[in-house]
């Protein structure tokens, strides 16, 4: 076995190659393969149509054929058909191109599993027990042979099997880890399509370390990084080290929230006015949300717009605040209520970041991953609920995988809906809930982030009382939230206040409040808030629970 990025699962029909394989590539961010379902799909006809017309000999040549481009690609997983160990040469490509999974399974399972399958052209026979078990014996060894990992499949659920896997994955060598061997890391790159806005968001570990890749990302001569003391320390050599040829200028703001101002705003426009910096200059955001709002909103204005890239390094930006064009800083009165729609050029969302963030900061950040998938993605949200402890051990394919899908989410709703005149209100889910607790607090009881999870449950017992959300959905959302180490309610938090201070949202209109409820995990809709005295009910039902 060489060092690769390739796994491919072998074994007989029925152990679960194919259903195990979508799921083991989902989570490593890998792109997956059935060779049985790719030779149909070449061939536009189904296999039992090739054995009648070509025999077994005709399928196998196929299959050898198919299976010899397969094992050329990289990084992906590929389902193997239960008798491609029959031929040498197959054998030899996939223990030589990647990682071999063995699924063994009994016969009786096999019969259980395969029993309406009528694509199995060896098992339209009298008796398929004793075809399953003269297979069995014939390419038990050849299976033995070429296998680096062997699970027994039977009666066990495929996330379990996943799960079992990526351990055992993890033991061996580089294999299929961002990055496995010598191969440079795995990065994804998505696109926010908006015209001749469009921009690209790569993600992925180690970008900050690719000057290369920063260099091609930000062309301006004139260039100023706009960053915060506690990620000035962590990460601003790279960024500044990339640049070193340019006309380079780096301004360090304060920590923290209460400095998302307009006077901070303008100390970013005096560096700059003072710099002689250009109309074709370019700022950088390096930081969390907060730097990545005050800088967009600074090239928003500066000279009535110029170029920025956000580097975020916190989750809750990587996944939300530097996708999509918001832009802010706060009025003494109210949050992020000064501020543009305005676009970066890029997005660069370094994974290897969030090792240093608190941990508090990383589950603030998952809220609002949790929240893609409760409003359009209900297999996402299947996804987090296996990999959630992944996720917060930092596994870095399972965050790039986390990252990408929420930023497509994002991307496809901002796609749609700009300027948040319909659909991408969407987004907001547990937020009116949440900006109504984060000021009851006086923004330091919760992160923004907690204060979202408790909405987001809320706004799921608002559905519930509705009728259209079920208790064992309500559960699932409690149970995720708590495995991404959120709080789900608001012990003490005066109910009347939580409502007074929802009418006051800047996203109430003159027709009252709106809301965004669930009519199902992946199904989301906005609505006109429930009357009064049932809303309150609810809301007080929901933080005593
Ligand atoms: N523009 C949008 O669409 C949008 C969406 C959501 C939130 N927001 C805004 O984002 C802000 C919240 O963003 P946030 O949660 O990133 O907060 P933040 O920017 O305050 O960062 C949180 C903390 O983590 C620190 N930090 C950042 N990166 C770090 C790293 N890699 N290692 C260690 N520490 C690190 C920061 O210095 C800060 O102390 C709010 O102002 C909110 O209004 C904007």
């Amino acid at each position: 076995m060489t060092a690769s990025t390739n796994i491919y699962l072998i074994g007989p029909m029925g152990s679960g190659k194919t259903a195990v394989g979508r799921e083991l590539a989902k989570a490593l961010g890998l792109r997956f393969f059935d060779s049985d379902a790719e030779i149909e799909r070449r061939t536009g006809v189904d296999i039992p149509f090739i054995f009648e017309k070509e025999g077994e000999r005709g399928f196998r040549e196929r299959e050898r054929e198919c299976l010899a481009e397969l094992t050329a690609e990289r990084r992906v997983v590929v389902a193997t058909g239960g008798g491609a160990v029959l031929d040498p040469a197959n054998r030899a490509r996939l223990a030589q191109t990647g990682t071999v999974i063995y699924l063994t399974t009994t016969v009786d399972e096999q019969l259980r599993r395969t029993r309406t399958a009528r694509n199995r052209p060896l098992l339209q026979t009298a008796d398929p027990r004793a075809v399953l078990e003269r297979l069995a014996a014939e390419r038990r060894p050849l299976y033995e042979e070429i296998a680096d990992i062997t699970i027994d499949t039977s009666g066990r659920q495929v996330r379990s099997i996943v799960t079992a896997l990526r351990q055992e994955l993890d033991r061996l060598e580089p294999l299929a880890k961002a990055g496995g061997g010598c191969e440079p890391a795995a990065v994804d790159t998505i696109e926010v399509s908006l015209g001749e806005r469009s921009y690209p968001i790569h993600i992925g570990a180690g970008l900050l370390a690719d000057a290369e890749l920063l260099r091609k990302t930000v062309t301006a001569r004139q260039v100023a990084i706009v960053t915060n003391e506690v990620v000035a320390k962590l990460y601003l050599g790279h960024v500044q080290d990339a640049f070193g040829d340019r006309d380079t200028r780096v301004v360090v703001l304060p920590d923290g929230e209460q400095h998302k101002t307009l006077a901070t705003l303008g100390r970013i426009f005096d560096e700059l006015v003072d710099a002689e910096f250009h109309r074709d200059a370019c700022l950088v955001a390096l930081g969390g949300g907060v730097v990545g709002d005050i800088t967009g909103f600074a090239a928003a204005c500066y000279q009535r717009g110029i170029d920025f890239v956000q580097i975020p390094t916190t989750l809750l930006s990587q996944v939300d605040s530097s996708v999509g064009g918001k832009t802010a800083v706060n009025h003494p009165r109210a949050k992020n209520m000064i501020g543009a729609f305005y676009q970066p050029i890029a997005v660069l969302a370094d994974t290897d970041t969030l090792r240093t963030l608190p941990p508090r900061e990383l589950s603030a950040g998952l809220a609002e991953v949790v929240k893609y998938g409760l409003i359009l993605d209900g297999e996402f949200f299947e996804w987090l609920e296996a990999y959630m402890e992944a996720l917060r051990a930092l596994e870095p394919d399972a965050l790039r995988f986390a990252i990408r899908r929420s930023c497509e989410i994002k991307a496809l709703i901002v796609a749609e809906d700009e300027r948040e005149r319909g659909r991408r209100a969407l987004l907001n889910l547990g937020h009116t809930f949440g900006h109504a607790l984060e000021s009851i607090g006086g923004y330091e009881r919760w992160l923004h982030g907690e204060a979202v999870a408790i909405g987001m449950m809320l706004a799921a017992h608002v559905s519930r009382a509705l009728g259209w959300l079920d208790a064992s959905a309500c559960k699932r959302i409690e149970s995720l939230l708590e495995l991404a180490g959120l709080p789900t309610t608001a012990p003490g938090i005066e109910p009347e206040a939580v409502l007074e201070h929802m009418a006051h949202d800047k996203k109430a209109d003159r027709h009252g409040i709106k809301l965004v409820l669930l009519e199902s995990i992946g199904k989301a809709c906005v609505a006109p808030a429930p009357e009064r005295a049932f809303l309150l009910d609810t809301v007080t039902r929901s933080i005593e629970t």
